[in-house]
């Protein structure tokens, strides 16, 4: 695989960083991690969504210029994927001038080629959703279905994008390629949308709206946010419809674009159509991943049930985010909901990657170090049946992830991890040292270790932190690329001393977990 890119979508500024936002961060550096380890080049995109009436009209209420108000909470996104180990290649704001330039770039060239006109204009405006819509998008009360409130009625003259012109196109793709939208049974709805789409309003007036990018030549508009959003896709790798850069040569189109199913439709359709209209290749995949909810309930600013992943660590004591993230990864089938619960989580990773993996890891060593100073030797060096088990794994878990099925995958490492533990209580390398087999339990133990290699690089895209104190244990380069493990890692002579043995990760405390501290 030559490259690899993928994107997340853009978060407002106008809120926290909250656990459904930091699920979908997770789930796309899993990926981007996997495939790092797949492709030659593999990058990242991440960033957040700037403009628009919300953000004018929260910092106009807070008395702060809206750049100050973008610069303090944009902090707050880098901060917790800081915290979270987001390994992503490039953070765009949309703010950025370079961003702003190409976006205006972009807006004439559609003007240009007739893609965009001006109309006056009357209709339903949800801040919400950044959006207008149409009455057949209102629920029965005539409310915005996802925001509950009732639309503004706003008239205006707007430029248009000729949506209507792409619709054909985007429904024979969507039809020829089933695998575009990610996971499929979504494709539906989408062909559904698309039934009943007209063309879309992408400026505002700037007397309603002001902040957001200029339209070049026509100081009394302002261009409205999807078109600004969604552009940060290629402006941020360097699209420039005067010429692009090498980078952008290299990357476009996307492998994958992450997104929550809630703006599917933007992505789907919008999107696609701008990309149709400037002539460029169309993102390979798009994955709408589902809602993460709190016990169940939906998170939500009135419920109070609103969780940072920042309060998740503090609360549990974490000084790595790995079990958070294994976590989150895992939370749901490809495209279905999930749910954070404080009693789930410590008990899915106290039992997955403590008991199961972190201990098989210890327990093996300190037999190494107590029946054999720590030793590889010779005679313990034999292929197991359990080689092939984990070479059928590797090709599993990338099958997996070939389909965007990143807790199908963990499941398939789960499943291996369980494997070993039952050869070692099977085996029992305890017993055989008891008996003077040296040989044999040098074998056993042997072939956990190497087992464990593949673990650790398996595991790596979920828990880096973890693998990576494997890795070390084991003398192990974490960054062997999938097509390079040949399990013949672990090398004759001494691997370990007693000292060098370390706990890969401490179990979650319950004590913690029952008090813990829902920080809003
Ligand atoms: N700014 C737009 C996206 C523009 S992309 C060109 C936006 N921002 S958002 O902050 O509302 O949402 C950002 C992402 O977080 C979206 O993909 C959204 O689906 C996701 N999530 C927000 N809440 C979520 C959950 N509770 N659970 C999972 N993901 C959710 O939309």
């Amino acid at each position: 695989m030559e490259k690899f890119y993928t994107t997340t979508a853009i978060d407002y500024v106008n809120g926290a960083p909250h656990i459904g936002h930091a699920y979908e961060k997770i789930l796309t550096d899993v990926l981007f991690r996997h495939f790092s380890k797949r492709a030659d080049c593999a990058y990242m995109l991440t960033g957040t969504d700037e403009h628009g009436i919300k953000i004018q009209k929260t910092s106009a209420s807070m008395n702060i210029n809206p750049k100050e108000f973008c610069d303090m909470n944009a902090q707050k996104f880098i901060d917790s994927w800081k915290l979270l180990d987001i390994n992503y290649s490039q953070f765009i704001r949309t703010t950025d001038e370079k961003h702003k330039k190409i976006v205006q770039k972009i807006f004439k060239k559609l003007l240009d080629k007739g893609d965009i006109y001006k109309h006056s204009y009357t209709g339903l405006y949800c801040s919400g959703c950044e959006a207008f819509l149409s009455e057949k998008d209102l629920d029965e009360n005539g409310f915005c279905p996802v925001h509950k409130k009732k639309p503004e009625v706003v008239s205006e003259e707007n430029y248009f994008f000729k949506l209507t012109k792409y619709k054909e196109a985007i429904i024979k793709h969507i039809k020829q390629n089933p695998d575009f939208i990610v996971p499929s049974f979504r494709a539906n709805e989408v062909l559904n949308q698309l039934e009943n789409i007209e063309d879309i309003s992408v400026s505002r007036a700037k007397t309603n709206v002001s902040w957001g990018i200029d339209v070049l030549d026509d100081p009394t508009q302002v261009i409205y946010v999807w078109i600004d959003a969604l552009s940060n896709y290629i402006t941020a790798i360097g699209y420039d419809p005067d010429g692009s850069s090498d980078l952008f040569k290299k990357l476009w189109s996307a492998d994958v674009q992450v997104i929550g199913k809630d703006i599917l439709k933007f992505h789907s359709i919008y999107w696609i159509a701008i990309l149709m209209a400037l002539d460029l290749p169309l993102p390979k995949h798009i994955l709408a991943h589902g809602w993460i909810t709190i016990d169940e309930a939906k998170m939500s600013k009135s419920l109070g049930n609103v969780i940072s992943p920042k309060s998740i660590m503090e609360a549990f004591n974490m000084t790595e985010p790995d079990a958070l993230r294994y976590y989150m990864a895992t939370a749901a089938p490809c495209g279905k909901d999930g749910n954070y619960s404080d009693n789930d989580f410590k008990e899915k990773v106290n039992a997955h990657l403590a008991n199961s993996m972190g201990n098989l890891l210890n327990r093996t060593l300190s037999m190494l170090v107590k029946y054999f100073d720590g030793e590889i030797k010779q005679e313990f060096i034999k292929k197991s049946p359990l080689f092939d088990e984990a070479l059928k794994t590797i090709k599993e878990v990338e099958h997996h992830f070939d389909y965007f099925e990143v807790a199908e995958a963990a499941q398939k490492i789960t499943e291996l991890v369980d494997k070993v533990n039952k050869y070692v209580t099977d085996a029992a390398p305890w017993s055989l040292a008891k008996e003077g087999k040296m040989i044999e339990c040098g074998e056993v133990l042997y072939t956990v270790l190497e087992l464990m290699c593949v673990i650790s690089s398996l595991i790596y895209p979920y828990c880096p932190n973890i693998a990576g104190k494997m890795a070390k244990q084991l003398k192990y380069d974490i960054n062997t690329k999938y097509d390079d493990i040949k399990l013949d890692n672990i090398k004759i002579g001494k691997l370990i001393s007693k000292e060098e043995i370390t706990p890969v990760f401490l179990r979650l405390d319950s004590e913690l977990a029952d008090k813990a501290n829902k920080v809003k």
